[in-house]
């Protein structure tokens, strides 16, 4: 069992290359199904949910091939492929469900795993499920697997959605683009990591209008073709770092993700104090182009006021960072969390370093403290995880973050990164209590 370990206060100062977004990746991966032949995905991040969603690809009979450094993944994508995405893989990762709507669409049946608890709420099926049948699918629960089939195929119709879920505009999507006729999803999810599967798919040949708007039109057609694509950056990712100067005192500066994707964040760092400049494109450290921002973090930040909401609102998934930095601000700040009943586990931990916050429904009540004491916490979901790395550099003496595999899931190079920004941190291996050995 390893843990991250980490000895503070330390500000992040340098430059970070951001790779491809993790929810992108992964759902381009799914979307290959979709087309017979060798499709490739450039910008890949080295993380270990890329590697789950290989292994439920090669499940299916595809032949993958990963570079994990290039960050390169090839598809090769039989005529038949398999209808089934198990459990294991599932309990694993949950986006496994995005080959929900690929595999009813080419395959007309799917079988997939129901996804059960989860650490961030419940997180419900019921509007990919109500889109499928709409679809013309029908939809039944067998031996704890979703199961769809559309033995006629698929038929466009008019759908929409009660809440701007991601998953479920995706699949959808994805399914719509090989049925007869035309789909339109209103009340759509609009991020970025949508408009760059939409994106890919129009690549393959998919007819889509309304992409990044609430209401996406789907003309389906009979056959989709593979193509070779490149992975949007990954604005969460981005916005970790970015959280991390400014609540370290820090100056660093992001490369491979503009502040075009980050509507709404941008202006909460501001607002703590610290300077947030766009750099515009930049040359990356492997001699690509993107673009780029720096952010200045304040001596001490000031407590700032956020609420989650669907893109373009503020992400839910930095949500954790903006309690870390609250907890070392001048001030009581205010989190409203209005995607997920259950992402409050990280408040617990992140208690254990002596930040002060009281949680009343969905809202999370910071009280700055001069300074945080380094302990020992569990990071209970990939954001929380590394939330508590956050905060963990800017408590004093050594801090421990254990529950690191759901770290890894989501940031590559998390140690090395975060070494070359200054930080004094370490992978060390640790023993289990629980192994007798
Ligand atoms: N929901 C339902 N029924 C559904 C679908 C969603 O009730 O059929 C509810 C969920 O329970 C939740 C809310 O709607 O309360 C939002 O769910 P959504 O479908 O939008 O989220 P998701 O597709 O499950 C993705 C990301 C999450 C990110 C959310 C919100 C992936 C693999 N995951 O989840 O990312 O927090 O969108 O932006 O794309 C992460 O990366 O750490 C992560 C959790």
């Amino acid at each position: 069992m390893d843990v991250f370990r980490m000895t503070g206060p330390s500000r992040l100062t340098g430059t970070v290359d951001i790779r491809g977004a993790k929810n992108s990746v992964l759902k381009l991966m799914a979307a290959s199904l979709l087309a017979v032949g060798r499709t490739t995905i450039t910008n890949v991040p080295a993380i270990l949910d890329v590697r789950i969603m290989v292994e439920l690809l090669v499940r299916l009979g595809c032949v993958v091939d990963y570079d994990a450094e290039a960050g390169v993944v090839s598809i090769d994508v039989p005529a038949a492929v398999g209808i089934q995405a198990d459990y294991e893989l599932v309990r694993a990762m949950r986006a496994s469900i995005s080959v929900l709507g690929p595999l009813t669409a080419r395959m007309k049946s799917a079988h997939v795993a129901l996804p059960g608890g989860d650490a961030i709420g419940s997180r419900g099926l019921d509007m990919h499920q109500a889109g499928l049948e709409a679809l013309g699918a029908t939809v039944h629960l067998d031996h704890g697997y979703f199961v769809a089939d559309a033995p006629e195929g698929l038929r466009g119709t008019d759908i929409a959605l009660e809440f701007p879920s991601v998953g479920a505009t995706e699949n959808l999507v994805m399914a719509a683009t090989l049925a007869r006729g035309t789909t339109t999803i209103s009340n759509a999810a609009k991020e970025p990591e949508i408009v760059d599967i939409c994106t890919m798919l129009v690549e393959m040949g998919a007819r889509i209008d309304g992409i990044g708007t609430a209401d996406i039109t789907v003309t389906g057609i009979d056959e989709l073709h593979p193509v070779r694509h490149r992975t949007v950056g990954d604005r969460i990712v981005a916005g970790t770092y970015a959280f991390g100067a400014a609540l370290s005192g820090g100056d660093v500066t992001v490369r491979g993700v503009g502040l075009d994707l980050m509507p709404n964040i941008a202006n909460k760092l501001t607002a703590s104090g610290a300077s947030v400049d766009d750099l515009g494109e930049v040359e990356l450290g492997d001699g690509t182009v993107g673009r780029g921002f720096r952010v200045i973090g304040p001596e001490r930040p000031r407590s700032i006021r956020v609420a989650t909401m669907p893109f373009p609102g503020f992400p839910t998934d930095l949500q954790p960072f903006v309690i870390a930095l609250n907890s070392v601000s001048d001030g009581v700040g205010l989190l409203s969390e209005n995607l997920f009943e259950a992402r409050w586990r990280f408040v617990q931990e992140i208690a254990r370093l002596g930040a002060k916050v009281r949680v009343d429904g969905n809202h999370a009540l910071i009280s700055g403290v001069e300074a945080l004491s380094g302990a020992e916490v569990e990071a209970s979901d990939i954001r929380a995880g590394a939330g508590l790395v956050m905060a963990g550099l800017r408590a004093s003496g050594v801090t421990e973050v254990s529950g690191i595999d759901h770290i890894e899931r989501g940031y590559e190079n998390f140690v090395t990164n975060l070494r070359s920004l200054g930080a004094n941190i370490e992978r060390v291996a640790k023993r289990d209590i629980l192994s007798f050995e």
